[in-house]
């Protein structure tokens, strides 16, 4: 992969936030193995750095990202290896983030496009974005605890639809199931992303620490259904009926 695939910013207009740009636009920002490890070593640095008080996922005109690429899946499915994948390690990064997580959608959220905006204290999208996880239609299960953290937001039946019947939300959906803050104009989710960020970049950083921890609640949860969706995951993920479902992509 280049390393150009993802871009960590540190904008000078936004003192304090760090930017995290999925920049693949030619593969509609499909993440790979080197990409999650990127965004890993990423979130592990705002933690350490006191500089950064926020972080602030973006992804290009018309797309947010269109989820873990395929390729990657098939490879990983062939290889036989017991090593929890790169996206694994960087869900759990999601969720032990210590600074607020804003992201900005603009059009495709598939899969982990969708579910990584669970992890985000605010969301903005544009109109045209569409939140889709099809993880059944590929043979998996959900995964970065979006089975716990869903139906808690939207309720069973929504998270049903979404996450076991592959039903595409679009951001109006989004926002009346309370998947996302707000809706905005395509020309201007990043700079309101930004603005959010920015925001909270300029609060009184312990407050903020404290008040988001007891807003988000206990992690324990959160990562003990990780490595539940995991085992199944990983078992699904070698099954016959993926490896077609993959494939079945990979030839269009
Ligand atoms: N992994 C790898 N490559 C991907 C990808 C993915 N998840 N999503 C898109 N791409 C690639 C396509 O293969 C294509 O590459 P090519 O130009 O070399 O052929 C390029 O991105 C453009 O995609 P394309 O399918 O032509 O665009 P589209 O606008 O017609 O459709 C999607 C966009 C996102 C609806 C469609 O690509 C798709 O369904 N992707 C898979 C999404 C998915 O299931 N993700 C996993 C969820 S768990």
């Amino acid at each position: 992969m280049s390393d150009s695939h993802i871009l960590v910013e540190h904008p000078e207009a936004h003192p304090g936030v760090m930017v995290i740009r999925f920049n693949r636009p030619e593969k509609k920002n499909a993440i790979t193995s080197a990409m999650y490890n990127r965004m890993t070593a990423a979130l592990e640095e705002a933690n350490r750095d006191d500089a950064i008080r926020a972080v602030a996922f973006l992804g290009t005109e018309g797309c947010f990202s269109a989820g873990n690429d395929m390729g990657d899946f098939l490879a990983y499915a062939m290889s036989g290896s017991k090593e929890a994948p790169a996206a694994a390690v960087f869900i759990k990064a999601l969720a032990l983030a210590e600074k607020p997580l804003v992201s900005g959608v603009d059009g495709l959220a598939i899969g982990i496009g969708t579910t990584l905006n669970m992890h985000c204290d605010l969301t903005v999208a544009s109109a045209r974005s569409l939140f889709k996880t099809p993880f059944v239609d590929l043979a998996l299960v959900p995964e970065a605890a979006s089975s716990l953290l869903a139906p808690k937001v939207i309720g069973h039946q929504r998270a049903f639809a979404m996450l076991v019947a592959g039903e595409g939300f679009s951001a109006v959906a989004a926002l009346d199931a309370g998947l996302i803050w707000r809706i905005v104009e395509p020309d201007v989710v990043e700079a309101e992303t930004l603005a959010l960020a920015l925001n909270l970049a300029k609060k009184p950083p312990q407050a903020l620490k404290i008040a988001r921890d007891l807003v988000r609640g206990p992690r324990d949860a959160v990562l003990a259904r990780m490595d539940e969706e995991l085992v199944h995951f990983s078992a699904q993920l070698k099954s016959a009926e993926a490896r077609t479902a993959f494939e079945a992509f990979m030839r269009r």
